[in-house]
């Protein structure tokens, strides 16, 4: 079975930048191969702030809304965030949806696109790799930046020189721990259905 790879939008606010490059970033990696690759907008997932009584670890989910995001975050194989920059860290709607569930993230890979003004959502990107270590989450060294000042000066998204090529060598990276990943999940599966 192919890999499924989900792209992340993590900013949900209107007029926002981030639904542009979401657009290209998903064409992209669709012309890059290798997985089925499908867009997961924030937005689109009325979440609100977490409200399940339970430890996410549990999975002991009450509301109708968390078990459809759990069954979705568990139905890929990989992720790629793409993150903007908010006051040096990453947004709290993206911080809200990684907090919902917890098994369905382990043992998958994720790359990470960020953006932003001063140092391309650097810093959001560094903060988003250390939450995803506790989800057991394995995020790959390659991290395309895209700068909003050069990206966007007409309004419009356009992709500076080489910002494909630096998503197809993370998205390699993705697909390459993503498959790895796959079968960690299946030998833990088999352990945990003989014990
Ligand atoms: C609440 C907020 C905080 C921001 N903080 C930073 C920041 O700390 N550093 C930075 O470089 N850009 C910052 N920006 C600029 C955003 O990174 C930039 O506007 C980006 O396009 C936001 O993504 P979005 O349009 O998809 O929401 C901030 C923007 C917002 C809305």
């Amino acid at each position: 079975m192919s890999l499924r790879i989900a792209l992340i939008l993590g900013s949900t606010r209107p007029g926002r930048r981030g639904d542009q490059i979401a657009a290209w970033a998903l064409e992209a990696a669709r012309a890059h191969g290798g997985a089925e690759y499908e867009l997961i907008d924030l937005a689109d997932h009325n979440l609100g702030n977490l409200d399940e009584p339970g430890n996410p670890n549990l999975q002991q989910y009450q509301h109708d809304h968390t078990r459809t995001w759990g069954a979705l975050v568990d139905s890929f194989d990989g992720y790629v965030f793409l993150v903007p920059e908010y006051n040096h860290s990453y947004p709290g709607a993206l911080k809200n949806a990684l907090d919902y569930v917890y098994r369905e993230w382990n043992d998958k890979a994720a790359g990470i696109i960020s953006y932003g003004g001063w140092v391309s959502g650097a810093r959001a990107a560094e903060a988003l790799r250390l939450v995803l270590a506790e989800l057991q989450v394995a995020t790959v060294r390659a991290q395309p930046t895209i700068s909003t000042h050069p990206s966007f000066h007409t309004g419009t998204f356009v992709p500076q020189e080489g910002l494909d090529t630096a998503v197809g060598g993370m998205l390699d990276q993705v697909i390459a721990w993503s498959g790895a990943l796959r079968g960690v999940r299946e030998a833990r599966a088999r352990t945990a259905a003989a014990a």
